[in-house]
């Protein structure tokens, strides 16, 4: 059985990316191309805490959510000030030498 697929969107900048329920938000957003702001990714550094702005995330607290811990339960918006596409150097392996 497959896993539900949901598209997260990411205010201001306006990227999104889809994410199957079974996913970390953090780790499919940098996959998909989007820095967002984090560092322990254990769940202890709070760095990674978004607020949402609509839908449904596990571990949701206060209306925010931490983004290496959480998983979509529904189609989300997130407010994500900080939020840029990865860099295309990050992108390039560097040459052997
Ligand atoms: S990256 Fe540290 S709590 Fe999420």
């Amino acid at each position: 059985m497959s896993e539900a697929s949901f598209t997260v969107r990411l205010l201001p900048h306006g990227g999104a990316f889809e994410c199957s329920g079974g996913k970390r938000l953090l780790d499919v957003a940098i996959a998909a191309g989007y820095w967002l702001p984090h560092s322990c990714r254990d769940g202890s550094c709070r760095s990674c805490h978004l607020r949402v702005v609509e839908g449904e995330v596990s571990g949701a607290e206060d209306g925010h959510c931490l983004t290496c811990q959480s998983q979509p339960l529904s189609d989300l918006t997130l407010d994500a000030p900080a939020c840029r596409p990865r860099p295309a150097s990050a992108w390039r392996r560097r040459p052997r030498g």
